[in-house]
């Protein structure tokens, strides 16, 4: 199989594409790397079967040769990408969106989309059912993305009923692990960021509000089941364990060993109050359910950034956080020494 990822040189992206050449098939993946990096897939360059098109899925995609699946994941993504590029989160999601289904129908390719829970907006039914049409406001900041998404679903649909397109429509709910970039603002990275630099930890609102955190490993074997399995969906993909954003800051306290302070900022416009996948059609009909919880996760994410602040600053860590003579504790327990 020849499968195209979008987006592939972002975090889920690359994780995904790094799935899919294990389990035997050839992945090209098609980035702007507007967010994305090079770095990110390091490690797949030069392998066989791995290619590399750096394009804009806003302009008509051509994949010379045969495709079998596209997964469709470009797009802006974390709230500070979108809201500094409204205009292309818009655009990747309308015409980004409508050029991959072009490029799956001229192909005979599957197709999946990589929506989002953010197409619940500030939900009112709790948890999450796939079959609840969502509280946005079409206006706020927040719109561009959720807006975007939720085109992307209608015209995955009409593909799919217009032409008989093979199409998946997964929901994903917050996702974390190692390549989520710090400095992206989302709230697993930054968190611990900022307990790995001694900073304050900053919590916005007063961090009652609740979201619910699937590991990347999880997310991607999900993904996977649903490209391989008959479901057209909407799937929503996520954990179902919800913690309020304050207890998230604990643990995160607690996994790095740091005593940095909590600091609150104001709440921004739409934050979503509640956030909780229904994963119940996920279960039943992928036989899927995630396996890595938050702590085990949390550690593995901070072994990660760990090593990419020591990397890319030369700023203090947090003492409590390190083993003996300089080296760090990883979610297994044994050490590497920091520099
Ligand atoms: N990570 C999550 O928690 C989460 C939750 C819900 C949905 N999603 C969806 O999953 C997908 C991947 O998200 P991520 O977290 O890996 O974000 P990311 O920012 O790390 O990756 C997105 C990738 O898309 C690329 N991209 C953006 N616009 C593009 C364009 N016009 N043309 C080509 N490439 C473009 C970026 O360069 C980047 O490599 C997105 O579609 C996102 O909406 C992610």
């Amino acid at each position: 199989m020849r499968c195209v990822v979008t987006g592939g040189a972002g975090f889920l992206g690359s994780h995904l594409c790094e799935r899919v050449m294990d389990r035997g098939d050839d992945v090209v993946c098609v980035d702007n790397l507007i967010t994305g990096s090079m770095e990110n897939l390091g490690h797949l360059l030069g392998r066989p079967g791995f290619s590399f098109l750096s394009q804009d899925v806003s302009t008509p995609v051509d994949v010379p040769g045969p495709v079998d699946s596209v997964f469709h994941l470009a797009s802006l993504a974390s709230p500070r990408a979108y809201l500094r590029y409204p205009i292309e989160t818009l655009t990747a999601g309308s015409l980004g969106t409508r050029n991959c289904l072009e490029l799956a129908k001229a192909k005979r390719a599957r197709f999946l989309l990589a929506s989002t829970s953010e197409v619940y907006g500030n939900p009112q039914v709790h948890p999450q059912t796939e079959n609840y049409w969502g509280h946005v406001n079409p206006i706020g900041f927040r719109s561009v993305y959720d807006e975007a998404k939720r085109f992307s679903e209608s015209i995955t649909m009409a593909y799919h009923r217009t032409f008989g397109l093979d199409v998946r429509i997964a929901r994903i709910f917050n996702t974390y692990g190692p390549r989520l970039r710090p400095g992206d603002g989302r709230v697993v990275s930054s968190l611990l960021a900022q307990a790995l630099e001694g900073q304050p930890l900053t919590v916005y609102g007063d961090g009652t509000q609740t979201r619910s955190f699937c590991y990347v490993d999880d997310e991607v074997r999900a993904l996977l089941a649903l490209e391989r399995s008959s479901v057209t969906g909407p799937v929503n993909i996520g954990n179902p364990a919800e913690i309020t954003l304050l207890d998230l800051a604990d643990q995160v306290l607690a996994v790095t060993g740091s005593s940095s302070p909590i600091v609150f900022k104001p709440l921004p416009q739409d934050d979503p109050v509640r956030r909780r996948p229904d994963i119940t059609l996920a279960r039943t009909l992928l036989q899927w359910e995630p396996t890595v919880d938050l702590a085990g996760g949390l550690y593995r994410t901070r072994d990660w950034l760990a090593r990419e602040l020591g990397h890319s600053s030369r700023s203090s860590r947090t003492p409590a956080a390190r083993g003996p003579a300089g080296s760090w504790r990883t979610a297994e327990g044994a050490t590497w020494t920091s520099h």
